[in-house]
């Protein structure tokens, strides 16, 4: 099982699509672990996005980011960190394919709804950062049996 750390960005809050969003991620089989919605400080935006600290769009990004609250999600599910990036679709709206959240809910490249933790290492780094301990609920969903195979022992 993997767990993976979602923002749902300060334009799908203000455009009233955090439902829709989560429900993908619920339709699939992903189970949400952790909800919380924060208004993000300059100082998390920066760490979050350290890695763009020298790019051109930087400034932009954290002052988006820091504009208005979001919605950060822990997502959990076999595979969660790849099956969450390929649900989102390419980072520009204008880009992303049709059946992403970002083709079929936007079509700005700046304002692209949804943050996905992009490998393992990120998404502990990141679910560290957004979320405190004892935030993240490790929930028995009564359902398991019938999202996955687990008559081998482990999900299938
Ligand atoms: P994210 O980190 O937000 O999940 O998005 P991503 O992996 O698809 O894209 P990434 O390359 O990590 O870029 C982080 C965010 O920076 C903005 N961006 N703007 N103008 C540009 O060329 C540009 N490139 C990236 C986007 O908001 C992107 O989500
Ligand atoms: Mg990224």
């Amino acid at each position: 099982m993997e767990t993976t750390l979602i923002i749902l960005k300060p334009d799908a809050v203000q455009r009233g699509l955090m439902g829709r969003i989560i429900s993908r991620f619920e339709d699939k089989g992903l189970q949400v672990v952790g909800a919380k919605m924060m208004t993000i400080s300059q100082e998390l935006a920066a760490t979050h996005y350290e890695a763009h600290k020298e790019r051109p769009f930087y400034a932009g990004l954290v002052g988006f980011m820091t504009s208005s609250p979001v919605l950060v999600l822990a997502i959990r599910g076999v595979g969660a960190i790849g099956i969450s990036r390929s649900m989102m679709g390419a980072t520009f709206g204008s880009k992303a394919d049709a059946g992403t959240i970002r083709g079929d809910f936007g079509v700005s490249n700046s304002f692209n709804l949804i943050h996905g933790s992009d490998s393992p290492e990120a998404a502990e780094r990141e679910l560290g950062l957004f979320f405190g301990a004892g935030e993240v609920q490790n929930w028995d969903r009564k359902i398991e049996g019938w999202v996955y195979d687990l008559s081998g022992g482990k999900p299938e």
